[in-house]
């Protein structure tokens, strides 16, 4: 059996209905080059969403992948319950020195572990003090923050987990705005900024940590928070004495044009969590960062258990922290901020086209993330050609060469952080022709 086969027979993919999926013609990917997968004959994809959002160099950085050899060469791995590995102490310290305010770094392998530990080490800070009645999360609708059931909890996107909805936890759950095209005119803030006040003043005492993305939603739909909205919400943790926990797996290092979003946004967490560009997307790798006001609190003695009970088997990976080390080597050598800035205002104007399609209700970006939201009469379109939209973009997006997934009726332009001007403007250009093509057929259909 070829792996298309072995695929179909054996393989359950993620978000994925294995019916439809096993009635496709799938795509089989061989090989790496540049920002492109190649596939089994040999035709080459562009990649627009940076691997799930994780890709910073492309494949074939040799400074990272020459270092994991070496790394696999030396020590494959070497678990830290009971024991340090180099790579984990170096990159711990690397870390809190990029990460303003964080004291400590506890490592895992994914981003939804990360939130979970977050959770955990909120949960237990407040046990740890003598208030253990302040243990609700309080978090933004349409927040993502991974698929376990704790970041299910704080996360809720109902297009995703409503079959799941029976066994999450109660969180308290308030709106967020996010910016608009500028057609849409000046927004405020104050009516959402005021309504969470109004909750928190209610609800301080039993309210743990409030949980949200750092910067803007991205699965929930490229949600960008407008100016000072973060920092209020800061301000207010602080006033009514809850940690505020930061999810920044997606918008960290550099996504946002910004190494480290909450800094930018002048915001205080008591506990950050990174990820998927934290390797370069070399491996899987997830921190979660916290002050030494929330570490301090789990010291004592053994028998008064105290300490974190958490740890995975792979946690402080050494080949995982040395990619991640050669990461951040590359980023400072190559002033990667720096370019993304300038992409970012490269995306800007290639962006501006799309305004003249009718169906394009909202485009709205941010360092190297965009969504281009697609209605019709102000409604999310949902079909085209008899397919769900996505699919319908994410196929016509591999016809022409790139690779893509959207959010529903939002095209979502997440391109891996080092890419060229050249290549971004391919992938803009593509998802043009695709839009021109919905446009058309939408307008067949009048
Ligand atoms: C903001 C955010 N948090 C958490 C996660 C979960 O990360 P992982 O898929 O590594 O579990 C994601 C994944 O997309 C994410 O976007």
């Amino acid at each position: 059996m070829n792996s298309n086969n072995l695929d179909k027979r054996y393989v359950w993919h993620p978000y994925t209905q294995m019916k439809l999926w096993n009635a496709s013609d799938n795509i089989t990917i061989q090989s790496g080059s540049g920002f492109n997968f190649i596939d089994s004959d040999k035709r080459s994809y562009l990649d627009g969403i940076s691997n799930m959002w994780c890709n910073v160099w492309g494949h074939d950085r040799t400074e990272i992948l020459d270092s994991m050899k070496n790394q696999l060469d030396t020590l494959p791995h070497s678990s830290l319950f009971g024991l340090i590995n180099e790579p984990s102490a170096k990159l711990a310290k690397r870390l809190v020195t990029i990460a303003k305010g964080m004291s400590r770094v506890f490592y895992t392998d994914n981003g939804s572990t990360a939130i979970e530990v977050a959770l955990k080490i909120a949960t237990q800070y407040w046990n740890n003090k003598g208030r253990p009645q302040k243990k609700k999360f309080i978090c933004l609708k349409n927040g993502y923050h991974g698929d376990t059931i704790g970041c299910m909890s704080v996360g809720y996107v109902d297009g995703y987990f409503s079959p799941y909805k029976s066994i999450l936890l109660k969180t308290v759950k308030v709106d967020s705005p996010t910016i608009r095209h500028e057609k849409f005119g000046p927004q405020s803030i104050e009516q959402y900024v005021n309504r969470i006040e109004n909750i928190l003043k209610r609800m301080s005492s039993k309210i743990s940590g409030f949980v949200m993305e750092s910067g803007a939603q991205i699965a929930g739909g490229v949600n960008i928070y407008p100016e000072r909205f973060q920092k209020e919400i800061s301000d207010l943790c602080k006033k009514y004495d809850i940690l505020l926990i930061l999810d920044e797996i997606a918008t960290g290092f550099g996504r946002l044009g910004n190494m480290v979003e909450y800094t930018a946004q002048r915001s205080e967490p008591d506990i950050v969590c990174f990820a998927k560009a934290l390797t370069g997307g070399y491996f899987p790798l997830a921190v979660t960062l916290t002050t030494s006001k929330i570490f301090d609190q789990f010291l004592g003695e053994y028998w008064n258990k105290r300490q974190l009970f958490h740890g995975h088997t792979f946690a402080g990976h050494p080949v995982g922290c040395t990619a991640a080390l050669t990461n951040l080597d590359l980023y400072e050598k190559f002033n990667l901020i720096k370019k993304i800035r300038f992409n970012s205002r490269s995306l800007d104007k290639l962006l501006t086209k799309f305004s003249e399609f009718e169906i394009c209700y909202d485009i709205r970006n941010k360092g190297l993330l965009c969504g281009i939201e697609l209605r019709k009469q102000n409604k999310p379109i949902k079909t085209i050609d008899n397919m769900p939209i996505g699919h319908y973009i994410a196929k016509e997006s591999l016809k022409n060469g790139v690779y893509l997934r959207t959010l529903g009726n939002i095209i979502s332009i997440i391109p891996p952080l080092a890419i060229s001007e050249e290549d971004l403007s391919k992938i803009v250009d593509t998802e043009y022709q695709v839009v021109e093509k919905i446009q058309k057929k939408i307008q067949l259909m009048k």
